[in-house]
């Protein structure tokens, strides 16, 4: 039997080219290998109460973005966290059995914490618990999470641990952290520092669906150095980044054309981003196309989180009823 991979995506809404080449791209072909659940924390988002009508644009969004990407609701189970009743169901059982203590203790929470201004509601705290029971919900065995999901998904495996022990039944697998394929790929930013991200302000990331100008503009002010002056010198930081940005979205000898023109110091950067903002719009252009049409038709939209719904409610149900008898509700 094909285990059970599962990701969840935090509803912020649109994903950059960070998001495609480390994530979006290993989903596509996890899709083929395992049985996979994709869904939308839609219900985490609201930890910070944000504007309902900016979170259904979102959520739709977020949904046509994937399908335009290349995720296939025939292949995998895609669907919205709120759309599955047993979810909420699970993290109000899952919440008896986690400890006020281990949740203060999440690097995550104790972050949000220190921010001045922050008022700390409950949602916050459990955050954790909620991810546990997005994930034992269909008793999955794989998750594909960074480095700064690996405390939550330790406190997953706690907590599913804690309730086998209680109730004296294995109902729950410890899930582990999934690294699919190859290396991680880690997409540079266009501010000269680490990585893409929507948290490192706006000008930083290229978003799938923005248009043209929006995203030549930023590249066309990417951070630049005044040029190398010896032949053959190394990259600085973030001429490298656009490098790599552009090896991802560009032809190898085109690459390699600037890589020349670097190390004869004859380099234009303003033809290199000519060159990257041109290859980084054919590379958007066919998916935020798709992803524009999927938007319009708000009956296919709805078709699709429907089929979702009910594809993830099969296998949330039986866990459910596991749940229920392990802990005594089935009268
Ligand atoms: P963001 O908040 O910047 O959109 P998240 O931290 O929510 O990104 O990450 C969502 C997914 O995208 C994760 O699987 C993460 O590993 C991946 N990801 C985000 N940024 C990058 C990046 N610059 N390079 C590679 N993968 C990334
Ligand atoms: N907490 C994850 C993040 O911030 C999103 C998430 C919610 C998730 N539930 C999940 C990830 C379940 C994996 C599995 O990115």
């Amino acid at each position: 039997m094909k285990e059970t991979v599962l990701s969840g995506m935090r509803s912020t809404g649109k994903l950059h080219l960070g998001n495609y080449f480390g994530a979006a791209l290993n989903f596509i072909k996890m899709q083929q290998e395992f049985n996979c659940f994709f869904f939308i924390a839609d219900y985490h988002s609201l930890t910070t109460h944000p504007n309902p009508s900016a979170l259904k644009a979102n959520i739709k969004e977020m949904l046509a973005t994937y399908l335009a990407v290349g995720l296939n609701p025939d292949l995998c189970t895609l669907y919205v966290q709120s759309d599955v009743p047993e979810i909420p169901e699970l993290y109000l059982l899952l919440n008896m059995i986690a400890y006020k203590g281990e949740l203060e203790k999440t690097a995550s929470f104790k972050d949000k914490v220190r921010k001045p201004g922050q008022t700390v509601n409950a949602g916050l705290l459990t955050y954790p618990v909620l991810m546990a029971a997005d994930i034992l919900i269909h008793r999955a065995n794989k998750v594909p999470v960074g480095k700064d999901q690996e405390q939550h998904l330790e406190m997953t495996r706690n907590i599913a641990s804690r309730f086998n022990r209680l109730y004296q039944k294995e109902v729950f697998p410890e899930p582990t952290a999934f690294n699919f394929g190859e290396a991680l790929v880690k997409v540079p930013g266009l501010d000269g520092g680490g990585k893409m991200g929507k948290s490192e302000g706006e000008a930083n990331a290229i978003f799938i669906l923005d248009d043209e100008k929006v995203n030549t503009k930023k590249i066309m002010r990417a951070k630049t150095d005044s040029g190398p002056t010896e032949v053959n010198s190394a990259k600085p930081v973030e001429i490298e980044n656009l490098f790599q940005i552009l090896s991802l979205v560009s032809d190898a000898n085109i690459v390699e054309k600037f890589d020349t023109a670097y190390k004869n110091c004859d380099i234009r950067y303003g033809d290199l981003k000519k060159q990257l903002a041109a290859d980084v719009e054919a590379f958007v252009y066919p998916i935020r196309q798709k992803a524009n049409d999927i938007l319009n038709d708000e009956t296919y939209l709805k078709e699709i989180m429907a089929k979702g719904a009910e594809k993830a409610r099969i296998s949330a149900k039986e866990t459910i009823k596991l749940v229920r008898a392990a802990v005594g509700i089935d009268y």
